[in-house]
């Protein structure tokens, strides 16, 4: 198999992260003899510097002409201040959007050796291991009218039901190959297009029917993930309740540096850790690229259909946090073995390389 794939890697600590991730990358796809392509392109700030947009034309058409796309992180202190359509926040509504990425998926998954550096306690965070289902193109994000003048400022939550479906279909497969547990998170006591939202996910659910639909309202779920995260599965939610949800997942599993995820459609997917550019740490080789490889290993798993892959990815990353090995930001004691980004990666595909060998898998056919 051959694949196209686009870098990337915008600002901050986004290139080191990709960089570190890209080794890794190429090494799993020699492994599992697939051969990909890569181009790389400027997106958000480092973008806006050179052609004065954060999302160019270019960059664009690259991404439409691959399989998938691996970002790093875009924004910093040195776009904070221009007009929003410039800035690299809005680059990355326009990609998506462009792309047709409707469903974002983030996982939030404790490992085992990290569950100290939660702010929750070990025994209310160990163990815990759902996905959140964003919609990503849809919602109060992309909603019209909106605006503001001198007296009022307004913005539309507004759901097309075709909208609703095609993420609910995606939210549903994932629940039967989990634990088969769905929850859709809305507002339905308050706003009507979360009852339009409630009505249509419980129509697809027909045909799913191994699978157990519940719905919650978005307050108390923020409440229940927060108490007791292990009760989840996976949640399907709409796309403003998604980013709030998500970055609460995010805290509970310790570090947002930790963080993956994927953007898909039904022709492009994208790929990017969650964590953002840090600018206050970038070029010091010290950002920890583990969230970027957890999203390569989504790429492997979602774009092409190599579940094996992305589980010996995962595993490579628990065995090498196992072994005590830290980035500055995820290191809780004074015995852990502080390493850069890249000696992470290097680490990382040496314990990919081990467990690939004591599974003897040889040479993997697909
Ligand atoms: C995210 C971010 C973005 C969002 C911002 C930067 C536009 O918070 O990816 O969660 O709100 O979607
Ligand atoms: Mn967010």
């Amino acid at each position: 198999m051959k694949y196209k794939i686009t870098l990337l890697p915008g600002d901050g600590i986004g290139p080191e992260v990709v960089s570190a991730g890209v080794k890794l990358l190429k090494y799993v796809a020699e492994k599992f003899q697939i051969s990909l392509n890569f181009s790389e392109e400027l997106f958000g700030g480092c973008s806006y510097d050179k052609y004065g947009t954060p999302l160019s034309d270019k960059t664009l058409q690259t991404c439409y002409d691959s399989d998938a796309v691996l970002l790093g992180a875009v924004g910093g202190y040195k776009w904070e201040d221009l007009p929003h359509h410039l800035k690299p926040e809005a680059g990355l509504l326009k990609i998506r959007k462009s792309l047709g990425l409707f469903a974002n998926l983030r996982p939030a998954k404790v490992f085992k050796s990290l569950a100290d550096s939660s702010s929750l306690k070990r025994e209310v965070v160990e163990g815990t291991d759902f996905i959140v289902f964003r919609e990503l193109t849809g919602g109060i994000y992309f909603g019209e009218p909106r605006g503001f003048d001198d007296s009022k400022g307004w913005n539309t939550m507004v759901y097309l039901k075709e909208e609703i479906e095609r993420i609910a279909h995606l939210a549903f497969k994932a629940a039967q190959r989990r634990k088969g547990n769905l929850l859709s998170v809305d507002k339905a006591n308050v706003l009507e297009v979360s009852q339009f939202w409630r009505s249509v996910v419980s129509e697809v659910a027909k045909n799913y029917p191994d699978v157990k639909l519940s719905n919650m309202y978005v307050d108390n779920a923020a409440m229940q993930i927060v108490r007791n995260p292990k009760q989840f599965d996976v949640i399907l939610t709409s796309n403003l309740f998604g980013d709030i949800l998500s970055d609460i997942a995010g805290m509970i599993t310790g570090s947002l540096g930790m963080l993956p995820s994927a953007s898909l459609g039904s022709k492009y997917a994208l790929y990017e850790p969650v964590h953002g550019s840090a600018p206050d740490i970038a070029g010091l080789g010290i950002a920890n690229p583990i969230a970027t490889i957890s999203s390569i290993s989504m790429m492997f798993k979602y774009s092409f259909g190599m579940d094996k892959a992305s589980e010996l990815i995962d595993e490579a990353i628990e065995r090498a946090l196992s072994e005590g090995y830290r980035t500055k930001d995820i290191s809780m004691k004074a015995d852990d073995k502080i390493v850069t980004t890249e000696k992470m990666a290097d680490l990382i595909i040496e314990c990919f390389e081990e467990i690939f060998n004591e599974q003897s898998l040889g040479v993997f056919t697909l």
